[in-house]
């Protein structure tokens, strides 16, 4: 290994990164469920999109299914962080489900806007990748004026009734640079295209996106934690090459680093996803240490103060416990 000399060896430290306070909340719903009404809590699809998270409350009584039709008549079942569409919610109520929406309220935000321009009758071009369950749910408000526009690829595809009633939206946790390059391409074929009432990528994801651009250009290889679904993991890792890591690399547990990539790097940067704890991080910091590159420096680029109120039925349920 052409290793660089020890004394050159450091690590820059992106802040923010990791849990942002929506992955909090539906993480702490799930646990708080889990003590207030015991197992099995059912939770519709991965409560956030990480794999330790997933597998921390499993081994804690959670049962994650794909679909409402796997829970039992009467069970409890947790919506995830990314939110469902109308009709989840109803095949929910048909089966006499008890719900626990964790769904976060910055993902809910972008539901409100679509009901709204569909109430008013628009065309909703909603930025995101189709499958996605955000896109899924945020989609499910209103179909038949919600078209998915994937990126830059997809904007010669858009049909529209009326472009003076056209508007975009986005799922919130997108490159902030691609979706502005797909809104830029969009507004050349229609100059009207209104923008949403407020930014739809969310504080976490721009934050997190913003420190890695201020690290990468020093480092030679970047290290994201985060898990392969998870959208704003997968986005550090193609920003932290578009703004000049020489390589970048996604994690999700530290015995996947590979003692390969460091050969000739002097500097490594680290960050992790929005769903991702910081204990994971931890974890390849000391893998680091082992490496020689026990010099860590935290760059910071934002505070973060931001904190939800849990789930309504949580609260209701603790309050009635006194
Ligand atoms: Fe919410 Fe953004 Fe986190 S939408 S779940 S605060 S990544």
């Amino acid at each position: 290994l052409a290793a660089a000399p020890v004394g050159e060896k450091k690590v820059l430290l992106a802040a923010p990164r990791g849990y942002c306070a929506g992955v909090d909340r539906a993480v702490i719903a799930v646990e708080k469920a889990l003590e207030h009404y015991g197992p099995p809590v059912y939770v519709r699809k991965q409560i956030v999109h990480n794999l330790h998270v997933v597998s921390t409350l499993e081994a804690k009584g959670a049962i994650f299914v794909d679909e409402t039709d796997e829970v039992p008549e009467g069970a409890l079942v947790v919506f995830s962080a990314h939110g469902v569409s109308p009709a989840v919610v109803q095949s929910a109520e048909d089966r006499g489900l008890r719900t626990i929406d964790a769904t976060c309220p910055l993902v809910t935000k972008v539901h409100k806007e679509a009901q709204r321009f569909a109430r008013d009758d628009f065309d909703i071009l909603l930025i995101g990748h189709e499958g996605h369950e955000e896109v899924e749910g945020t989609a499910g408000e209103a179909p038949d004026h919600i078209q998915i526009v994937n990126g830059p690829e997809d904007v010669d595809k858009v049909q529209v009734r009326d472009p003076e009633r056209l508007i975009w939206l986005s799922q919130t946790t997108l490159s902030v640079d691609e979706t502005m390059l797909t809104v830029n391409l969009l507004k050349q074929r229609f100059p009207t295209l209104q923008d949403p009432p407020s930014d739809d990528i969310c504080y976490a994801t721009s934050n997190r996106q913003a420190a890695i651009k201020k690290i990468a250009p020093q480092t030679d290889l970047v290290i994201v934690v985060g898990s392969a679904n998870s959208s704003n993991s997968v986005r550090l890792v193609e920003v932290a090459l578009e703004y000049g890591a020489k390589a970048a690399h996604r994690v999700d547990f530290a015995n996947e680093v590979d003692e390969s990539w460091f050969e000739g790097v002097a500097t490594v940067g680290i960050s992790s996803g929005a769903s991702v704890p910081e204990n994971l991080v931890q974890d390849v910091l000391r893998l680091l240490a082992e490496y020689g590159y026990g010099q860590v420096e935290e760059v910071v680029t934002a505070q973060e103060d931001i904190i939800f109120s849990l789930p309504k039925e949580i609260r209701a349920a603790l309050k009635a416990m006194g």
